[in-house]
Parts: structure tokens; sequence; C-alpha cells
């Protein structure tokens, strides 16, 4: 498992993110967090583009955003080539995009999670491994399509 996990929300994920970080931390990871830092309302592309760009750079493998409905942040994120963001709000949906969909962001919707549920989730979220096979080809057709007649 990476060693450092990088988290960024809007104010509709803020309490949320600060629930996680402090659970993260408590397990000896380290979190890079990338904001926002309070309650005060902000636009959610802010915080999230920075993350989503370090993702897509390769600075991290993986990593976990909110905003209030945790759409948002996933449009953000997903504007981004080798990213793909999947918003979730189960245990069992977060480890199927990992399985199948190599989602390498986990965006989560903060007004509507509970944190035991939330925490549960990015468990699995950071040590789900891709199942690769049949999986990678439907992943690489993402960005390619070809008609099929
Ligand atoms: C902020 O009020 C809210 O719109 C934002 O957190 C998010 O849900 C947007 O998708």
């Amino acid at each position: 498992m990476q060693r450092i996990i990088p988290i960024a929300s809007d104010h509709g994920g803020y309490a949320l993110k600060e629930e996680l970080r402090k659970r993260l931390e408590s397990t000896g990871l380290i979190v890079k967090d990338f904001g926002t830092f309070s309650e005060a309302s902000v636009d959610y592309p802010d915080y999230i583009h920075p993350l989503a760009s370090a993702v897509n750079d390769g600075e991290y493998s993986l990593g976990i955003i909110l905003c209030g409905s945790g759409n948002g942040a996933q449009m953000t994120a997903n504007k981004y080539s080798k990213v793909r963001a999947a918003l979730c709000w189960d245990v069992e949906q977060t480890m199927l995009t990992r399985q199948h969909n190599n989602a390498n962001i986990l965006s989560l919707p903060g007004r509507f999670l509970d944190a035991e549920t939330a925490w549960e989730m990015v468990k699995v979220f950071l040590s789900t491994p891709f199942e690769g096979g049949r999986h990678q080809q439907r992943i690489d057709k993402i960005s390619q399509y070809t008609k099929i007649d």
C-alpha cells in the first residue's frame, strides 16, 4: 500500500475529509492534505485539480476526493487522461471499481455518507488490487472509440 495518501475536498466534504485524515494518520499513513481547511464555502475545482493533476503525473498512485455529492469532485478529476475517478457510496462498489476499473481516485459524497462507512470504503479502496485481463482491455477502450457495425 502506498504510504502517502493524498486527499482533497471542498466545504461539502470537509467534515468527512477531516475524519478520514485522522483515521488514516492513526494507522501510520502519511496524508497529503490538499485542503480545503475549513467549512468556509469554496469552489471544488480549486482543491480537486491539484490532487488530480498530481495523480495524473504519477506522483501518487491512489487518491481520495470529496465534495457534498461527490459529483463535482469526480467530474473535475476525470478531466485528466490518466485519472479514473469513481463516485462510490458503499463498500461493494468501491471494491468493484478497484477490481474492474482500476480506479485511481475515489470520490466520496460527504453529505451522504457516515464516517464508519466511508472509512471502510477507504480501507477497501487502498487495499484492493486490479484484476487486469479483460478489464484492462475495457479500460483501454475508454479513450479509444472504435465503432462496431
Ligand atoms: C457545494 O454546495 C456542493 O455543490 C458541492 O460540494 C458538490 O456537491 C458539487 O458537486
